[in-house]
């Protein structure tokens, strides 16, 4: 996809779980289209910066905290508009899994995966939005949602639902906040050749041949699709979009083909 190198020039992004591995992907092709990024994480700042090496330090803070707690979602809205001023967009993108059958998944398992899944989501969105009010922006919330919210994969129960939450949240957000100008969507990321699933790949044979049957267009997603649908989803040409989930998953979700 080729939009101008200044698309998104003025824009301030905040993104959390920026340091993942689709994270710094989308960071990369923001900043390279001109926008400043608050980037959140809970790795140490040291290491944040190694990742963050050949990204412009002008154009993008790091901001340590743990998203499940609201003080810190408060800490990381604060620092992010004192740098880099109003936020136009948000990022909800933190996200885990949990492998293992639902009749042997613990209540601490599926508690854990809501709250870094769903709860930062909607803690980050929440505040994100009253800081938009705030500053007279007619911002957008983004939520990174994934393919499975709809097409239910074995053995990730709990994620799953987690997704599925997270669509219905953002359709929320987009409803209560239509009349206030601030958009919400969501990108639903097929099965990724980074991060969660490629982890999966390289560990687990099960996971790897299952998987590898069940890509209609072939082969693992990559890198760059995910990161241009936020490119897109940021820019103007999206402006029109409220309560959508933008599917980018190479076929994924058509049928079940594992
Ligand atoms: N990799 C895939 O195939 C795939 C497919 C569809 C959707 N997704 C989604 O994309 C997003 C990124 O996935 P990824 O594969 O890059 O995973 P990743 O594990 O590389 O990145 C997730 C990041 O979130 C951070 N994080 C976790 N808990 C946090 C917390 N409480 N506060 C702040 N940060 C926290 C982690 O430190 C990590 O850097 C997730 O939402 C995931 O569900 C991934």
């Amino acid at each position: 996809m080729t939009f101008r190198e200044d698309a998104l020039a003025g824009q301030h992004i905040v993104i959390s779980g920026g340091c993942g591995a689709i994270g710094l992907g989308v960071v990369k092709k923001l900043v390279a289209h001109s926008a400043r990024v608050t980037m959140n994480d809970i790795v140490d700042a040291a290491e944040a910066q190694k990742r963050l090496a050949d990204i412009d330090p002008g154009k993008v803070q790091y901001v340590k905290g743990d998203l499940t707690q609201l003080s810190e979602v408060e800490a990381l809205i604060k620092t992010a508009r004192k740098k880099f001023g109003a936020i136009h967009t948000a990022l909800c993108h933190i996200g885990m899994v949990m492998s293992g059958p639902l009749l042997e998944i613990t209540p601490t398992q599926w508690d854990q995966t809501m709250a870094v899944n769903v709860k930062t989501a909607f803690l980050l969105g929440q505040a994100a939005a009253k800081s938009m009010l705030e500053d007279q922006i007619l911002g957008h919330l983004i939520f990174t949602s994934s393919w499975v919210a709809e097409t239910p994969w074995p053995e990730i129960g709990p994620y799953n639902a987690s997704k599925a939450a997270m669509n219905q949240l953002m359709r929320s957000f987009a409803r209560e906040l239509a009349d206030k100008r601030i958009r919400a969507n969501a990108i639903a990321p097929g099965i990724v050749s980074v991060g969660m699933a490629k982890h999966q790949w390289d560990t687990d044979p099960v996971y790897k041949s299952r998987a590898s049957k069940a890509i209609p267009l072939g082969h693992m997603q990559p890198l760059d699709s995910v990161s241009d649908a936020f490119l897109f989803m940021c820019t103007p040409a999206a402006s029109y979009m409220t309560g959508s989930v933008l599917t980018v998953d190479g076929g994924c979700s058509l049928y079940p083909m594992d």
